[in-house]
């Protein structure tokens, strides 16, 4: 793979496309997302071996929740297998694996392989993959005004002692830095309420490729375009 030297550190990408993967070849949306979760796979593995530092997916929103119950419940049961079954690759590429939305919200079996997950790998040091799930940037903008406004009713804080910087540690992940590249497959122009305050100066890069048939290549295509951009975060 022929790739610049200077790899965005942090990539999130909104994964869309799987349901007209399927109609296209006549299948159910549920074949759709099985092949997107074998992109997954493929994609995590790529970031791990160039060093890409993060990686956050956009793999469940509370949007989602609307989808007809079947899909709801195979999208669920989808997850926790890959949470079972790519153990073994994240101990191998010394990931660290952590999560980003309303996870007690979600069902107690893909609760319990999450915590898993993140119990066995905190202590590697390579790629961070941050699954988002369950996620809503307004909900998670909302939650850190209650965690800001808790401090301050318990005087742990003040009003004015209230900045960017105290704000993006309420955040799900503090830990986690702003993507200097989103990438959303599918074709849509849209951000679909994906991390909105951490993206506020990320380069974006749009493909109308189709989730399920994104491929390494493509990556490396998405990360020379973001290497040739100058990025000036509002100077000259
Ligand atoms: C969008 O396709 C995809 C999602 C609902 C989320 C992404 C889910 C996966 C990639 C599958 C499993 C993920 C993991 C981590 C195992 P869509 O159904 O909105 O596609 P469409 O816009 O063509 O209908």
């Amino acid at each position: 793979m022929n790739l610049p030297k200077n790899l965005p550190r942090h990539i999130a990408i909104i994964m869309d496309g799987n349901g007209r993967w399927a109609a296209q070849r006549k299948l159910s949306r549920i074949k759709g997302h099985e092949k997107g979760a074998q992109t997954v796979r493929t994609i995590v593995r790529t970031c791990a071996r160039i060093g890409v530092k993060e990686l956050t997916l956009y793999a469940f929103s509370r949007e989602n929740w609307k989808r007809p119950r079947l899909e709801i419940l195979f999208l669920m049961s989808l997850l926790k297998k890959y949470l079972v079954k790519e153990r073994a690759e994240l101990m191998k590429n010394n990931i660290i694996f952590k999560t980003i939305g309303r996870i007690d919200e979600l069902p107690a079996g893909v609760r319990k392989e999450i915590q898993e997950n993140i119990r066995l790998t905190a202590r590697h040091t390579g790629l961070t993959l941050r699954l988002a799930l369950n996620y809503g940037s307004r909900t998670e903008i909302v939650d850190a005004a209650r965690r800001l406004a808790t401090e301050v009713k318990k005087n742990n804080l003040k009003i004015n002692q209230i900045s960017e910087k105290k704000f993006a540690r309420c955040l799900y992940d503090p830990s986690m830095s702003d993507p200097d590249l989103l990438i959303r497959t599918g074709g849509n122009m849209r951000v679909s309420n994906f991390l909105l305050w951490q993206i506020s100066y990320a380069e974006l890069w749009v493909t109308p490729t189709l989730w399920p048939d994104f491929k390494p290549e493509d990556l490396s295509r998405a990360i020379r375009d973001y290497a040739q951009r100058e990025r000036r975060f509002g100077g000259l």
